[in-house]
């Protein structure tokens, strides 16, 4: 099926999405660079090869608007947004960097579109699996063009939930290991994708029930969060009320669970 896209700037995030993913794609049988941007954080010239097309798409067409991209323009949560045009485009040109590297078969591309500080589309592009999530605001999402629904899990017992953890938690207090012995004992079960945008997405189609993490960066959660929204699903910070998504903490699931999933996160004033 075709996709169902009604704004010309989700298309043009849908076709830099699908041509970066070409990129990655075809990165995976050659050789390249890696370079270490913290201990356990790399960057390989295959994410800075997808963001130069993504970039060079979206300036091509919107020269003014404001461009968020990890490899390019590093900002804290909260800049970047509302100058120029007053559109922003947030950009993860390859989630699950560590993945990518290592061969192991599971990341993205992510982009999100900003309109006066309001998230209104969200693109994912899985390009092994050539699956593409798509949402824009108020329309719901797709999947390959077709409709996808948070899971119907009532109970976090019978829920697999998904999460990832700090790069710098050897350095920083806030390393996820409390909420991770909450949740283990609370849990069907939790799994460590290493790519929080396919976390995402996945609980957007049903494939995961819930999803947490902390301390991540606008790239890792606007498209996401904004496809589990429009796939019916609650999105909040660990505080349970509202989403600010400029902030790098984030509870995601069907709305049956979420409030279980916010009561564990917040409930050991340990993170
Ligand atoms: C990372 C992945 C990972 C999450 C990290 C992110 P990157 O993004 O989404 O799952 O646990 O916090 O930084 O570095 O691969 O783009
Ligand atoms: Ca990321
Ligand atoms: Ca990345």
């Amino acid at each position: 099926m075709t996709d169902v896209i009604v704004e010309e700037t989700t298309a043009l995030a849908v076709r830099a999405g699908r041509e970066a993913g070409e990129i990655i794609r075809d990165g995976m049988s050659q050789p390249f660079d890696v370079d270490m941007k913290g201990r356990r954080d790399l960057v390989t010239s295959i994410d800075r090869e997808s963001e130069a097309l993504i970039i060079r798409t979206i300036r091509g067409r919107h020269p003014e608007d404001r461009i968020v991209a990890e490899e390019s323009a590093p900002v804290s949560p909260g800049e970047g947004t509302g100058e120029g045009t007053g559109r922003a485009w947030i950009i993860d040109p390859l989630d699950g960097t560590n993945n990518f590297a290592h061969g192991y078969p599971f990341f993205c591309v992510s982009i999100a579109i900003e309109e006066g500080g309001e998230l209104v589309a969200g693109v994912a592009y899985d390009p092994l699996r050539d699956e593409l999530f798509v949402a824009e605001r108020g329309r719901g999402a797709r999947l390959n063009g077709e409709p996808i629904h948070v899971s119907t899990t009532e109970s976090l017992s019978d829920s697999i939930v998904a999460t990832g953890f700090p790069y710098d938690r050897t350095e920083g207090s806030e390393n996820n290991l409390a909420n991770l012995n909450r949740f283990i004992l609370s849990v069907r079960g939790i799994r460590r994708g290493g790519s929080a945008v396919l976390d995402l997405v996945y609980v957007a189609c049903g494939r995961l029930d819930g999803f947490w993490e902390l301390n991540l960066n606008i790239w890792d959660v606007a498209a996401g969060g904004l496809i589990v929204r429009e796939a019916g699903g609650t999105v909040t910070n660990f505080s349970g009320e509202g989403w600010d998504h400029t902030t790098g903490d984030i509870v995601a699931g069907n709305s049956l669970i979420h409030t279980q999933m916010t009561n564990i996160v917040g409930s050991g004033g340990q993170s």
